[in-house]
Parts: C-alpha cells; sequence; structure tokens
C-alpha cells in the first residue's frame, strides 16, 4: 500500500513510538490520526506534524473503552473519507513478580496484584482488540482494504516480572495470526511488531532501572532502539503487500 493519500489511525500516539509512526506516516502523504488518552499532549503532537507540513487530526480515546473507540473510528472516516491503516500502540507497563519471598524467611512477602493484572488486561489487550475490530468495521465498510498492525513484544515468549503483560503481548500476537486469516477476504493485512527495549519514556521511566541496566548490557548490538526505527518497520509493513500474519521481532537481536 502506498500511503499518500490514505488515513492511519495510531492509537497512544502523542508520545513515544506511537509519534514517531505518525509523524512518518504524514510525512509519506498520509492524514495521521493522532490519538491517546484524554489529557496526554495530543495538540502539541499535531502541530509537530503540521509544522512540518504533514496532515494530523487529533481524537482523544481511551482504547479500553468501547464507546470511545467506535467513536475515534467513526470519526476518522468521517472527517477523512476513509480507513486505511490503523496501528494499535496504546500500551503501558505495571511489572512485577508473580510472588516474592523474603531472603531470609523464604516467605511470600509480596505478590502482583489484580489490579496490576487487570490495568494491563484492560489496556494492552481489550484495547487492542476493541481498536482492531472497530478499524476492521470501518475498513470493511469502506471497501478499500487496510492494514491492521498491533504492538507486541519480545516479552511474548514469557518474561520474568512480567506475567501480566508478556500474557497480553502473547495473546496480540495470536490475535493477528486470527485476523490475518478472517479479513484476508476484505483485503485487509494484519501483522504485530515485537520490539526490544525501545528509548521511549514507557521504558525510561516506567521500568525498573537496574533491571533496564542489566538488559542493556546485553543486547547484541550494543545499544537501545530508537523509535524511529519502530515506525520504519511500520512503514514496511504497510508497504509490502504480501506481508501478513507474522509478529516481527525489532530488537538489536535480544531475545527473552
Ligand atoms: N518501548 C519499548 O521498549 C517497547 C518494547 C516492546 C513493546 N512496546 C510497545 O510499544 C507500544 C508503545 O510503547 P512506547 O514505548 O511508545 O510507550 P509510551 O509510554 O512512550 O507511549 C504509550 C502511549 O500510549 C498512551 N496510552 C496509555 N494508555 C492508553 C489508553 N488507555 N488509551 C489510549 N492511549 C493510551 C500513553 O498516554 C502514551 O502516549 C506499547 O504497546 C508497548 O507495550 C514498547
Amino acid at each position: 500500500m502506498d500511503l499518500n493519500g490514505k488515513t492511519a489511525v495510531v492509537t497512544g500516539s502523542a508520545r513515544g513510538i506511537g509519534f514517531a509512526m505518525a509523524d512518518l506516516f504524514a510525512s509519506k502523504g498520509a492524514t495521521a490520526i493522532v490519538t491517546d488518552i484524554p489529557g496526554a499532549a495530543i495538540d502539541d503532537a499535531v502541530k509537530q506534524i503540521t509544522g512540518k507540513g504533514g496532515k494530523a487530526i487529533g481524537i482523544p480515546c481511551d482504547v479500553s473503552k468501547e464507546d470511545q473507540v467506535e467513536t475515534l473510528m467513526k470519526k476518522a472516516v468521517e472527517q477523512t473519507g476513509r480507513l486505511d491503516v490503523a496501528v494499535l500502540n496504546a500500551g503501558i507497563l505495571r511489572d512485577g513478580l508473580l510472588v516474592k519471598a523474603d531472603k531470609e524467611t523464604r516467605k511470600v512477602v509480596k505478590k502482583m496484584t489484580l489490579d496490576q493484572w487487570q490495568a494491563i488486561i484492560n489496556i494492552n489487550l481489550t484495547g487492542v482488540f476493541l481498536t482492531g475490530r472497530e478499524a476492521a468495521v470501518q475498513m470493511v465498510n469502506c471497501g478499500n482494504g487496510g492494514v491492521i498492525i498491533s504492538m507486541s513484544s519480545i516479552a511474548r515468549h514469557g518474561n520474568a516480572g512480567q506475567t501480566n503483560y508478556s500474557a497480553a503481548k502473547a495473546a496480540v500476537s495470536a490475535m493477528t495470526v486470527t485476523w490475518s486469516k478472517e479479513l484476508a477476504p476484505y483485503k485487509i493485512r494484519a501483522a504485530a511488531i515485537a520490539p526490544g527495549f525501545i528509548a521511549t519514556p514507557m521504558v525510561m521511566k516506567d521500568m525498573n532501572p537496574a533491571a533496564l541496566e542489566k538488559w542493556k548490557k546485553a543486547i547484541p548490538v550494543g545499544r537501545m532502539g530508537e523509535p524511529e526505527e519502530i515506525a520504519h518497520t511500520a512503514l514496511y509493513i504497510i508497504e509490502n503487500d504480501l506481508l501478513t500474519g507474522i509478529t516481527i521481532d525489532v530488537s538489536g537481536g535480544i531475545r527473552v
């Protein structure tokens, strides 16, 4: 698919990887729908893109709320006449061990809370389901085909300290395969990207600093990734019409 003249919704695009994608898509001639939770820096992101001559429209949406997601995808079509690309990028971290024992007593002193579990499921899994479903509704009704890209993670194989996140990201990869089969008759492709460690606010602010330092030393290319490198992968997926039903690792060689 050539992005010129197309419409691309990117959830969680006020900053980080989502912003890099919206910015790149607009530079290729697409109208970028910049969407994030109400209160996020959506207007700033839109201004940055339009300031460079790109087309961008801001629409607030919490991806875990069904009514907001339905409205988001409807508005994207009402305002631009079409929907060609949806990147289901919004996500959060709530890391913790399943159970943690005291070093001396060997008795459990802490456990992953149901709130930690549920927050990840609501946003990283239900949010992807809802935005993927509503994007598909609009793409099928528009009749132009489309591309749905989900954000998985190398953690999908099962990362210590991320019971909740690993479970959601594995499910996202599985949904991608399901959608590639169900949506192919409508000329809609579905693929996922599994980043390693990318220098965004999520990792730099929300990850345990000691754990991050340890992981950084283990990255074969010797550095973290940049958001633009993940955006470049999304563009590759969009432009390659044979690509569907897979998760692409972009991690500098690190595996979980
Ligand atoms: N950064 C990494 O190393 C890394 C690695 C693997 C996967 N990922 C995935 O990539 C995606 C983007 O991550 P990032 O590093 O850019 O994170 P980030 O925290 O920098 O950006 C995430 C954006 O999502 C938004 N968001 C959070 N909850 C939302 C909700 N309920 N509705 C709508 N928007 C919401 C945030 O406001 C934020 O703008 C996530 O799905 C993340 O799990 C990131």
